[in-house]
């Protein structure tokens, strides 16, 4: 399988730089002819009638359970309908801690978008109190984090998210993720992303890793140049040498 590659703009970019970013992307996957299939999730505000190559999909990073109504300061599916979005991020570690999203409302919304059909990206990890008391807690925590999800639902992706390594510049160990994704791809067969602090450099490791299906990168994926370089390595995935050679730790 292809790897994935997903880019959450979070609160970033405003409606001219997202088309600019989008248009910029766009070109660079036909010129360089990869097919991966690469999602962009951009804010809502920002949505637009992009002109794009099939395996370049726009998602929202939120929605909330509804068509339309009265959800103050929310967005319904008729907002989603309109630019043809057909994927969402649901459980983001920002919405469950900062927004404070219970694993009810969560699981509330997956099943609605699920009845509708969309392409999940079902989010999920622990935080770093969690990830200290140890193997057998995490995966606790994150079974947890399954409940009143259909694990069999034909059109998901997962996403290992640890809490701790989001934003923070710290992505988790190779080791780390190796575990992890081997204990969940052990009772769940769906594609399976790593995210937390990924960047240019480290992600062929990452990628390499058995298990990884693909990354989803906040921070370092704002930039298109840099977001254009991860693709670039998704797509040449081959295990053999490095694809980019980095100089710098932090690039
Ligand atoms: P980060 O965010 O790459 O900035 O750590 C990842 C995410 O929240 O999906």
């Amino acid at each position: 399988m292809k790897k994935i590659i997903a880019s959450n703009f979070k609160t970033n970019h405003s409606r001219e730089t997202t088309r600019e970013f989008m248009e910029d992307l766009n070109q660079y996957l036909v010129q360089k002819e990869i097919k991966n299939d690469v999602y962009v999730f951009p804010s809502a505000t920002a949505f637009d009638k992009f002109d794009l190559s099939e395996n370049l999909i726009v998602g929202a990073q939120n929605c909330y359970h509804t068509k339309s109504g009265s959800f103050t300061g929310e967005i319904g599916t008729i907002h989603l309908d309109e630019f043809g979005i057909k994927t969402i991020l649901i459980g983001h570690s920002e919405r469950r801690h900062i927004l404070g999203e219970s694993q009810k409302e969560v699981a509330l919304k997956y099943n609605y978008f699920k009845a509708l059909g969309y392409k999940i990206i079902y989010c999920f990890g622990e935080p770093l109190e969690v990830k200290q008391a140890g193997l057998t807690e995490t995966l606790g925590y994150i079974w947890e984090q399954f409940d009143g999800i259909d694990l069999s639902y034909e059109n998901l992706i997962l996403a290992y998210e640890p809490v701790w390594a989001i934003g923070t510049g710290v992505s988790a160990t190779i080791e780390d993720i190796a575990t992890i994704h081997r204990k969940i791809k052990k009772k769940i067969d769906k594609p399976l992303l790593y995210g937390g602090s990924v960047k240019v450099c480290g992600l062929q490791d990452i990628l390499e890793v058995p298990n990884v299906d693909g990354v989803l990168v906040g921070t370092a994926s704002w930039a298109v140049e840099d977001f254009k370089k991860m693709v670039y390595i998704a797509s040449k995935m081959d295990g053999s040498s490095k694809i980019i050679q980095c100089e710098k730790e932090s690039n």
